[in-house]
């Protein structure tokens, strides 16, 4: 699994990088906000995002910022032409959809990412929250797709009726199987207390819209997409994104997926552990004088 690092703060984006262990790079205009905000003085942005594409050899995903698809398809020009030459790295992120309101057009995403992928200007459609938008995008020809996890499995717990901040926060493990359970549960509960008065009701699903939730979590959006992908041998590389904890890294890399996009703080988590820190502990003190020559030979 390629690891991409989920931040533009440069400090980060460099010290992960010299551990070895980054393929890439994405960005969107809130990490953007964040680095900018992290830092103590005023920088040229054109200058910090070349540092940026010039630090990794592998992708770097610059994002978009207008509705429509011509408005997009300048913005991704621009972007592209004044820093792929830095390093020849430069993807450009498009929302597969841009409505904000349900006024808004719905398809300009598709519609930018088409004709970029015209221009030869590589893409990677984000904002991803089901299967067929990573279908519609992979058809217009994306080079990436980005679902969000972590929004979508904060999407389930809030439709399930759970509070954000009460009882659950951004990182915390969304435990699918768990919550599959007590959906079961209650959706027993309820059918047993009325089906008696309201089987139609259940049965156009307006009475517990949750009974037939399409999706058990982020992670089973992936799968999901996954297996699209497969299914029709698309090119489109997955990017698992929103990622929010190192449980959830876990199960993203056992469905193959290609790629995940992880934030610096959770690249972290990964790699520390209680029982290692205190193995070296004792193998520190442990080691005997004549163990100890060996390295002064
Ligand atoms: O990769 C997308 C990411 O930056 C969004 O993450 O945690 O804000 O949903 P999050």
């Amino acid at each position: 699994m390629k690891i991409f690092i989920d931040t533009a703060k440069l400090d980060e984006i460099k010290k992960a990088n010299s551990w070895g262990i980054v393929d890439g790079v994405t960005t969107n205009p809130s990490l953007i906000k964040k680095a900018m905000d992290s830092l103590k003085k005023k920088v040229s942005m054109r200058e910090y995002i070349e540092e940026i594409c010039r630090e990794v050899k592998g992708p770097v995903s610059l994002e978009v910022k207008g509705q429509k698809a011509e408005e997009m398809i300048h913005e991704a020009k621009m972007l592209y032409n004044k820093f792929n030459h830095v390093n020849n790295n430069v993807v450009i992120k498009i929302p597969i959809n841009t409505a904000m309101t349900e006024k808004d057009e719905n398809y300009e995403g598709i519609k930018a990412i088409k004709a970029l992928k015209k221009e030869g200007i590589p893409t990677n459609a984000t904002l991803i929250m089901t299967p067929n938008q990573a279908l519609l995008a992979a058809k217009a020809g994306a080079a990436y797709v980005s679902p969000f996890l972590g929004r979508i499995d904060d999407y389930i717990r809030v439709k399930m009726g759970l509070k954000p901040g009460e009882d659950f926060s951004k990182e915390s493990y969304f435990d699918e199987s768990l919550l599959e359970k007590i959906r079961h549960e209650k959706i027993k509960r309820l059918i047993t207390e009325e089906l008696n008065k309201n089987i139609g009701e259940i049965y156009r699903n307006e009475k517990f819209p949750m009974l037939s939730e399409e999706f058990k979590s982020g992670v089973d959006v992936l799968r999901k997409i996954k297996r699209i992908f497969e299914n029709y041998q698309f090119k489109t590389e997955i990017i698992a994104a929103s990622i929010r904890n190192a449980r959830q890294v876990m199960e993203v890399a056992e469905t193959g997926v290609e790629i995940a996009t992880i934030p610096f703080n959770i690249i972290e988590e990964m790699v520390k552990h209680y029982k290692t820190m205190e193995g070296m502990r004792n193998f520190t003190k442990d080691v005997i004088p004549e163990y100890e020559a060996l390295f002064r030979e």
